[in-house]
């Protein structure tokens, strides 16, 4: 019996390497355009990383084992702990604000579905050192402007943005929550969507007053309301952050939605993920502001946000768009032969091109005319390069354009040099 995989790992074939490729390009492409400098962190990391801040869902979903010298580790399953660690061992020297991106590969045990893997890629892009909402739209934009590369619109993907405290503000003050109770409150919204029972077991376990439940009730209904938590004091810093979203132009991608609370513990105001309009799919990406995580982790007060995105679901999106995945061409030109006699000539040319940086492929065995050139073919060569006995005599070689079969005699010095393909 041949042995698979791990369920929730890929092999990944060169079809779909392409595609993850098209997805990294735009990913670098728009990091670049945004001014974000790259970083990169151990794969491996101590459990108590996560144990500190993430939350109990994703630390029961660690990869996890004792190394030789006996020590608790973790594959990662999420770069911000990371980020801050690091970010806090240079945070006297760092121009700030920060502006820093990172493509980790992750790892989570979770149940494995469409768009959910046990491992993915994830641009993580996060800014530190700034508090005010602008950087908070400057994060969304960026992860907005991705999905545009990718060549996706407003009626394509959508942005449900919310600001934890909104929520918190309501909880604590309409409703009466203890301020001790507020994670776990925002946890059971976090879940509405998902797993209503889990929310209604939440209050059930609790022994909320009459008017407090009835006020959680009346709060639970207004989230689809937003103008009027909207209107609130508090929501000073999202309709900023709005409002600089707006004056780029990117406003028709936004929706406020208080549904939106996100999973992990660390999330301190506005929060935000991407879905794709149908909402077939899990989140494209999911961020926010984090602002006690520095200190807690590295002793350092700097606020952050930021957001991750996977490659998962965005090869879904761009599977349900474009079909199946397609290799890219792995050569542009292809050198053949008429006879053995041929062959060195062939040689030296194929090298002399790869040397100007073009990409060449030739039979690795001796083969007629017809079977080199078929090879070409599938290899989605733009052009064959055919050498014989006459042309070599003569110092050329027959150029054959693939995709409309012209044929034309070019000087060997000519190719070599400066020929355009
Ligand atoms: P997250 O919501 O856990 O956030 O993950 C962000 C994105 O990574 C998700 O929206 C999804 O696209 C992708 N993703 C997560 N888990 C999986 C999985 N098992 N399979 C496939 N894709 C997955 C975080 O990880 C935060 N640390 C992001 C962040 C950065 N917040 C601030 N800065």
């Amino acid at each position: 019996m041949p042995v698979s995989a791990l369920p929730g790992f890929r092999d990944v074939f060169p079809d779909a390497l392409a595609r993850r490729r098209r997805i990294f390009a735009a990913w670098r492409e728009v990091a670049s355009r945004y001014g974000f400098e790259e970083y990169d962190g151990p794969p491996l990391e101590p459990v108590e990383l996560y144990t500190k801040k993430s939350g109990d869902e994703i630390v029961a979903q660690l990869y996890r084992f004792t190394d030789k010298g006996d020590r608790d580790i973790a594959l990662r399953p999420e770069m911000t702990p990371t980020l801050a660690r690091m970010v806090a061992q240079r945070a006297a020297q760092l121009k700030k604000p920060i502006r820093w991106f990172s493509i980790p590969q992750l790892f989570r045990y979770e149940r494995q579905q469409r768009g959910r893997l046990r491992e993915h890629f994830q641009l993580n892009m996060d800014i530190i050192g700034e508090p005010g909402p602008l950087a908070d739209a400057e994060v969304i934009a960026a992860a907005v402007d991705i999905v545009r590369a990718l060549g996706f619109g407003p009626q394509d993907v959508r942005v449900r943005l919310s600001d934890r405290r909104i929520l918190a503000d309501a909880l604590v003050n309409d409703v009466g929550l203890p301020s001790a109770e507020l994670a776990g409150a925002l946890s059971a919204i976090d879940k509405l969507e998902r797993n209503p029972e889990a929310a209604t077991a939440w209050v059930a376990e609790r022994s909320i007053p009459r008017a407090s439940a009835d006020a959680l009730a009346a709060l639970v209904a207004s989230l689809d309301d937003p103008a009027r938590l909207l209107a609130r004091d508090v929501a000073r810093p999202l309709q900023e952050c709005l409002q600089g979203l707006d004056a780029m132009g990117l406003a028709s991608f936004v929706d406020v939605d208080f549904r939106i609370v996100r999973g992990l513990a660390y999330y301190t105001g506005v929060v935000f993920e991407l879905f794709d309009a149908k909402r077939a799919l899990r989140a494209i990406c999911g961020g926010g502001r984090y602002d006690d995580l520095l200190k807690q982790v590295g002793g350092v007060d700097l606020p952050c946000v930021g957001f991750g995105m996977g490659d998962v679901v965005l090869g879904e999106l761009l599977g349900e768009r474009d079909g199946p995945p397609r290799s890219d061409p792995s050569v542009t030109v292809f050198v053949a032969t008429v006879g053995e006699e041929d062959r060195a000539a062939a040689l030296g040319l194929a090298h002399a091109l790869r040397d100007r940086g073009i990409g060449v492929e030739f039979a690795l065995k001796r083969q007629a005319l017809g079977k080199q050139l078929e090879l070409a073919v599938a290899r989605g060569a733009r052009a064959a390069v055919v050498i014989g006995p006459d042309e070599r005599a003569a110092g050329e070689a027959v150029v054959r354009l693939l995709g409309t079969g012209t044929e034309q005699r070019v000087k060997l010095t000519q190719l070599v040099n400066d020929y355009v393909f």
